[in-house]
């Protein structure tokens, strides 16, 4: 089957280790079951990958993706929860399993004719919405929602900022947090992508670095070092900084004086559960909220789809059709 794979991994130059061509079809071990992929989402996941961040070596080649839509053997129409763990062995919780994964971490991913899960992460696809907007919800727009109804402490009315409004995951804060009646403020480098914002939702867009009218009860952090100071100055004393990733770079300065004297906390967050994920999935239909989606491609030009999540230049999710 044809699919797009980390042949090998490259810090300076990841297109470099970005093979398309045809993998053995995939043999799904007990319990598991084949999936034909429908349409699959890309992620900044993928990119860390061909950098090297977060895989082995001895892993490659594998089949890269974290997110599909698609049918299940029974022609079931589903959506792929991306993470393979023990809910027993996380308390309950799979993303806290010591020993879980995500698709494309152990085993192969979705950026193929077909992929192999666990049964458990099958959860059934609205009819509202299409294969391609579903694709879009195992990671960003999961990993929005745990932000948002989980780990922010916030209720529908608080204020929260989004930094970098134009990633997967922002623009998933946007439309869900707008949906769900937070009053969301947005920065971005681009004007460009600020108006986008507002037209998402936003209820005001601001430059990244700006001075906000008032502090703010939550920062939702993607963005990491460019921005992290200004997520800290921006909250109001006893506010909460939730943080999913760093694409800018891990190891700003820390702000501690500024973190203990204003009482502030700061909250990891990983993806969420494959229960989260069917809640997500009907918030969607129920509310009316659709993925925000940058272009949808074949799969064979996801080259150009990475080219432009590495150069930044997308508002959205980037969509691969095998
Ligand atoms: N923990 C998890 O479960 C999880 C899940 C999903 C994603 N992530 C991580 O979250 C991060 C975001 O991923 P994504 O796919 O949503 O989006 P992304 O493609 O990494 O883009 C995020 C946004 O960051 C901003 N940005 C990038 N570099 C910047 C810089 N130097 N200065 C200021 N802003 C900058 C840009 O916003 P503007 O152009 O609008 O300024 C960009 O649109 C990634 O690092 C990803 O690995 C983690």
């Amino acid at each position: 089957m044809f699919a797009v794979t980390a042949g090998r991994v490259d810090a300076a130059d990841p297109l470099a280790g970005l093979d398309l061509g045809e993998r053995p079809d995939p043999s799904p071990p007990g319990g598991w079951v084949t999936v034909t992929v429908r349409a699959a989402a890309l992620n900044h996941h993928d990119v860390w990958t061909l950098r090297g961040v977060g895989i082995s070596p001895d892993r490659l080649p594998i089949i890269l993706g974290c997110d599909a839509a698609g049918l299940d053997p029974d022609g079931n129409e589903v959506i792929v929860h991306a993470v393979i763990g023990d809910p027993d062995a996380g308390g309950g919780d799979e993303t806290l399993d010591p020993r879980r994964s995500l698709l494309s971490e152990r085993h192969d991913g979705t950026f193929a004719q077909r992929v192999a899960v666990p049964k458990r992460n099958l959860v059934p696809k609205p009819a509202a919405l299409t294969f391609e907007e579903a694709a879009c919800l195992p990671t960003a727009y999961l990993t929005a929602y745990r932000m948002l109804f989980e780990r922010s402490g916030a209720q529908p009315g608080a204020t929260i900022l989004v930094q970098g409004a134009g990633g997967g995951v922002a623009t998933a804060l946007i439309v869900l947090g707008h949906a769900a009646g937070y009053r969301v403020w947005a920065t971005s480098r681009s004007e460009a992508k600020r108006d986008r914002a507002v037209e998402l939702g936003a209820d005001q867009a601001f430059e990244s670095g700006a001075r906000l009218p008032e502090r703010v009860d939550v920062v939702m952090e993607t963005v990491g070092q460019a921005t992290w100071a200004h997520s800290v100055r921006s909250l109001r004393p006893g506010g909460r900084i939730v943080i999913c990733g760093a694409t800018s770079g891990d190891a700003p300065a820390a702000e501690l004086t500024r973190i203990f004297f204003t009482q502030l906390s700061v909250a990891g967050s990983t993806m969420g559960t494959r229960d989260q994920l069917g809640r997500l999935a009907r918030f969607c239909e129920q509310a009316g909220v659709r993925p925000v989606i940058d272009r949808v491609l074949p799969l064979d030009q996801a080259r150009d789809g990475f080219a432009a999540m590495i150069d930044g230049n997308l508002f959205g999710k980037i969509v691969l059709v095998p």
